[in-house]
């Protein structure tokens, strides 16, 4: 494998740009592929058995790219197939877990929140993290029911997403949550509505993407497969959609890193 191929990054939509840009950020002399699946969005309704299959022809698009880690940057995605990938290829793959453990650590009140996708918190993967931290907090979990439909519009800053993020937020702070957890790649692009449901109460909002980041660049550091750093970054933006919609997801990552 080669240290200037890309890294691969995979979403139900364009919801992983958020971890795209903190891979970006973090490092910048290194190549990415971004696949946007579009077609199937949302997963948050499928069924486990949808979501793996859909998951597995992503990665095997990611891979003949020749990309040398892939990061599964959709919660759902990853509590549905990370294990099924892990045994089926022979890269690295770097997934979404809840970040459940910073905020039983750091909360305060005793009481945390997680808003995620109905499949992500059905999933193994929620339960395991969360029995971990039974016992040191109480977790309250929400679906975003909508908030993947607005993100994939860009219609975060409308009345309608004040609502839909009020109604899954609010009982959660009503409930002494000091903490909310973004289970979904999709929620930090609503960060705006999710601050102004919170006000002035003393709430942490905690993405995992950055941690997820430093992941996939210890890994990378790991194994040999950091590229030079003078090497030029190249961003690539795929779609199992149609050609708009992929242009909608590079704009929107341009957007991110305001060019
Ligand atoms: N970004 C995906 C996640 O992190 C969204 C899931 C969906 O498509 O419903 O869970």
């Amino acid at each position: 494998m080669k240290r200037s191929a890309p890294i691969g990054i995979f979403d139900s939509g364009m919801g992983g740009l958020s971890v795209w840009l903190r891979v970006r950020q973090l490092m910048p002399n290194e190549s990415i592929v971004y696949l946007a699946d579009g077609k199937n969005c949302p997963y948050g309704d499928r069924t486990p058995h949808e979501i793996a299959s859909l998951t597995k022809s992503a990665v095997e698009e990611l891979l003949s790219r020749g990309v040398k880690i892939v990061v599964v940057a959709c919660n759902t995605a990853t509590a549905m197939a990370i294990d099924m990938l892990r045994e089926s290829f022979d890269v690295e793959f770097v997934g979404m877990e809840p970040a459940v453990k910073p905020a039983a650590l750091s909360s305060q009140s005793g009481v945390i929140g997680i808003v995620a996708t109905h499949a992500a918190l059905s999933g193994e993967l929620f339960r395991a993290t969360s029995a971990k931290y039974a016992d040191r907090v109480k977790i309250l979990s929400a679906v975003g029911e909508g908030f993947v439909e607005i993100v994939e519009q860009g219609e975060e800053h409308s009345p309608e997403a004040s609502k839909v993020v009020a109604d899954a937020i609010e009982p959660m702070l009503s409930s002494g949550a000091d903490r909310i957890v973004l289970g979904c790649t999709h929620y930090p692009f609503l960060m705006g509505a999710i601050e102004s449901v919170v006000g002035e109460r003393k709430v942490e909002i905690i993405d995992p993407a950055p941690a997820v980041a430093r992941r996939v660049e210890w890994l990378l550091e790991r194994d040999g497969l950091r590229a030079e750093p003078d090497h030029k970054a190249d961003y690539e933006f795929l779609s199992f959609a149609d050609e708009e919609y992929r242009q909608r997801v590079e704009q929107r990552a341009k957007h991110l890193v305001g060019e």
